[in-house]
Order: structure tokens, then sequence, then C-alpha cells
């Protein structure tokens, strides 16, 4: 049986002092916090309380081994005004797939679902109405054992805490095709969404920027050959009208929003291909002119368009002006989101009062 979740709110609410229309991503919090334990054997003192920062042990075990794992998922406002879910469960499926990869326990989808609920129930105010902007809401897992030594950790703790955010990537982005340095392996953690795989990325991050680049374009590690992800997104080409993406062969993150594009692209009647990419076909594809557009999507970023791809010296320039199918996509996703686009994939989840679900 899930531990039942003890509600404390706040009485100090920060909400007042934000300006929806001016958010900047990843750094204005809500005001609430979910917590829950595990202690080796179940998971015990769920609690939703005011956001605040918390003790740790400086031998806390995710801080010298690793063990660390988040989600990030979205909550919108439907035109009525009802507070809306994208996908939840594929995010709890995701973050126990990351968990079972890490060695850390798995948490019943059941609670996971309650608690994002109650949390964005209680933060409803807190989601931007803007279509586009969103609630993000960032579930981690950390393990927190006091030791050292490398072995799995036997307590851990899943933190909820939210933000309303705008887009990720306000502008088009350029990628720089990496041919040394690399994000994942065949046999690697490269599907986890482990901090570890974000932290391994700054420095060929820093070092793209450093030559004009917004990020990186990773290659697989065994031939640089194939393109994997941004890192921060997954990415996908337009060739020949096809849509074309890497196929998730444990290499890259299984995206949410990856899996929503290729959905909607085939109802409205696109051609999608899910494959291994050369950067050479994405080259030659650009040199012939069947390159039409290359965009990210992820749950921060939505879509963002890429307007340039570095390789090997040479800069591949893309016309924004060109894109079709990305600007469709987008508009077809942020309208589902907020409820102007009928969801004939049952993939939002409206929050109702608690009285008329009952
Ligand atoms: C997300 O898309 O939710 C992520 O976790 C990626 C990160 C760059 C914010």
């Amino acid at each position: 049986m899930n531990p039942p979740i003890k509600v404390t709110k706040t009485n100090d609410s920060s909400l007042s002092t934000i300006d929806f229309n001016n958010i900047p991503f990843g750094k204005v919090f809500s005001d609430h916090m979910f917590l829950v334990r595990f202690d080796g054997e179940k998971w015990h003192n769920a609690e939703i309380r005011p956001l605040e920062k918390l003790q740790v042990h400086p031998g806390n075990l995710a801080w010298h081994y690793g063990q660390a794992i988040f989600e990030g998922m979205k909550a919108t406002k439907l035109h009525d005004g009802t507070p809306a879910l994208f996908r939840p469960e594929m995010h709890a499926k995701r973050l126990n797939a990351s968990a079972s990869r890490m060695c850390m326990p798995e948490i019943p989808e059941s609670l996971f679902l309650e608690a994002i609920e109650k949390m964005v129930r209680l933060e409803a105010d807190w989601i931007p109405p803007a279509e586009g902007s969103a609630l993000y809401i960032r579930p981690l897992m950390i393990a927190t054992d006091e030791f050292i030594g490398v072995r799995p950790s036997k307590d851990y703790t899943l933190i909820i805490f939210t933000m309303p955010v705008g887009p990720y990537y306000p502008k088009p982005i350029s990628l720089l095709a990496e041919e040394h340095f690399i994000r994942a392996a065949y046999g690697g953690v490269g599907e986890a969404k482990a901090a570890g795989n974000y932290a391994a990325s700054l420095y060929p991050a820093k070092m793209a920027k450093e030559k004009g680049y917004d990020q990186v374009l990773w290659l697989d590690a065994r031939e640089a050959k194939y393109v994997q992800e941004v890192g921060t997104m997954n990415i996908f080409f337009v060739i020949r009208d096809k849509l074309i993406t890497p196929i998730t062969d444990g290499t890259i993150l299984k995206g949410i929003t990856r899996d929503s594009i290729i959905s909607i692209a085939k109802s409205k009647g696109l051609f999608v291909e899910e494959r291994l990419v050369s950067i050479d076909e994405v080259v030659n594809a650009h040199e012939d002119g069947s390159l039409t557009e290359v965009f990210g999507a992820g749950t921060a970023a939505v879509i963002s368009t890429v307007e340039r791809i570095g390789f090997r010296g040479k800069d591949y320039l893309l016309n924004q002006d060109n894109y079709k199918v990305a600007p469709m996509l987008k508009e077809t996703i942020n309208g589902i989101r907020s409820g102007r686009i009928e969801d004939t994939f049952g993939w939002v989840k409206p929050l109702l009062p608690e009285a008329i679900q009952a």
C-alpha cells in the first residue's frame, strides 16, 4: 500500500512576485515540494511541504558515486482553466527504467502519479496561461546513504518540485557535430535520464560554445558516424519530405516528446523513419538540397529549430523560412496541451476538481 501524502501548505507564497510574461527557464520555483523516502524496503513518509533547502550529509552517496536520476514533465492549463498533465504515465515508466539501470528502487506508478497530481493541483495558479509556456515538473531521485564506498545506496529520496517556464530555447540554435567526445556508448547509460549524462556533456558543450555553437550534436561512440541526439533533446531531420529520427538503440533518451512528434506526424500523413542516420547522409542531403529542416524535440525544448550544423570545419546553414513541418508539429503539440486542438491520442490528463472526479 502507498504511504498517505501529508500536505502542509505555505503561508508565505511568492506567486504574486512572478511576471508570467517574462519567465527565465529554471530559475523561478513554485511554493511547494513533494518528498518521499525509501528505506531499503519500502517508500515511506510521503509529504508535500513548503519548498526549502535540504540538509544533506557530506557523505551522501549521490554526490560521490552519482546515483541521481530525474524526469522533466509539463502541466498546462486547458482553455477553461483546468490544469492538465501530459502523458504522466510515460514519465513514471521512464523514471522507473532509469532507476532500474542505475540500481535504484522503482517507485510505484500509482504513488508517483498521485504525488504529481497533488502537487499540480496545489500549484495550479503557478501554471503560466500563455500557450507554449507551462509548469515544468522536475521529479528527482537521489541516493541518500551516508557512506563512502562504491555500492548502491539503501536509502533514497524522491523529490518533486515545479517551476513556471517559457521556451528553453527562445531562438533557433546551432549544433556542432562532435567526432572526438562522446555522450553514450552501446551498453552504457545513455538511455537513462541520469544526472551524470548531463555532467559528462558539459565540457564538450563548453568547447562547442567556444567555437560559436549552442550545443553538441552527438555521434555514436563506435564510429563517430551516426547521429544520436543533442543531449537536451532528440533530433529530427526532414529529408525529401520524410521525417527521419535516430532509432532508440539504448544510447539515446526515449523522448516522450519524440514519441509524441512521431505519432502526430504519422497522423498528419507524413512518412516517418526511425533508423540509423549518418552525419554523411545529413551533409549530403544538405548539399543536394533535399535536407529542408532540422529540429530538436524534448519536454523542455518542445520543438526547437536548428539554423546551422558544423561538421569538420564547415557550416551547413538551414533557412528557417523554408520550415513547414517543425512549425506544424509545434503548433499541434502546444494546441493539444492547451486543449485548443482535440487530443485524439489520449495524452492529456485534465485534473478535474476532486469532487467531480470521484
Ligand atoms: C527536459 O527536456 O525535460 C530535460 O530534462 C532536458 C533539460 C535540458 C532541461
